[in-house]
């Protein structure tokens, strides 16, 4: 499975949501490669701290690719491992673009705050474009970094948007603000990893991780 996690807008979570499906399918014993295209490298930052720490598996494979190449590169990749996951970037980059055209599901995580019509008539556009010449391509807006005080109206307001974007529907996991993702973005570890555990943050991933890969 080719598992893209995008969006124009940055810090949206894109890298945290990333890092914790990668670990979290290596954890389950597939062969996963995590394909950082963002030249921050926070994703090759977070394999790295995982190398170094007590994880086990230790290690998360990691890549970085930039640039047009992306598409063939992931295809060639896509033979060597069981399992994708490409963090792709905040700005509006080739990077994306290619990765929508190999992708199986691409998630688009969006802020509460950040709902806006542009941001989704963008990506609705660009998976438009892409689905012209990867039909199989389904995309999820996921609600990312929600604040923690119970509310459905974030889930609401979302499913509203995005009622009118032939191409993108809700998912059904959405990620609250919590200092788990943090801390565990921190150490290399995804949020089942860390210590004290919290179960509300390993259910978020969980629920995204289940829908993602149908596991
Ligand atoms: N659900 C969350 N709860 C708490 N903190 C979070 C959550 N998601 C992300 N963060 C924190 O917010 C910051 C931005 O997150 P992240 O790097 O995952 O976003 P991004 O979309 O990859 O950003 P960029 O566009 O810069 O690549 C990081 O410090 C991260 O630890
Ligand atoms: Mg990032």
């Amino acid at each position: 499975m080719i598992i893209l996690i995008g969006g124009e807008k940055g810090g949206t979570g894109k890298t945290t949501l990333a890092t914790n499906l990668a670990a979290k399918r290596a954890l389950a014993g597939r062969d996963v490669l995590l394909i950082d295209t963002d030249t921050q490298g926070s994703a090759s930052y977070w394999a790295q701290g995982r190398g170094e720490s007590t994880a086990r598996p230790r290690r998360v494979a990691c890549v970085q690719k930039f640039g047009k190449g992306l598409q063939a590169e992931v295809l060639d990749l896509a033979g060597r491992y069981q399992d994708i996951v490409i963090d792709a970037g905040g700005r509006d980059s080739v990077e994306l673009r290619a990765g929508l055209v190999v992708a199986d599901k691409a998630y688009i995580p969006i802020q509460p705050s950040q709902f806006d019509l542009w941001t989704l008539d963008r990506m609705d556009e660009l998976v438009g474009t892409a689905q012209g010449f990867n039909p199989g391509l389904n995309a999820w807006v996921i609600i990312s970094r929600a604040s923690t005080n119970p509310s459905v109206s974030d889930a609401r307001d979302a499913a509203e948007l995005l009622a009118d974007f032939a191409r993108l529907a809700l998912s059904g996991a959405s990620i609250r603000d919590r200092t788990a993702y943090r801390k565990a973005a921190r150490e290399g570890l995804c949020v089942d990893e860390l210590r004290p555990r919290d179960a509300k943050a390993a259910e978020e991933i969980q629920a995204l991780y289940q829908e993602a890969f149908n596991d």
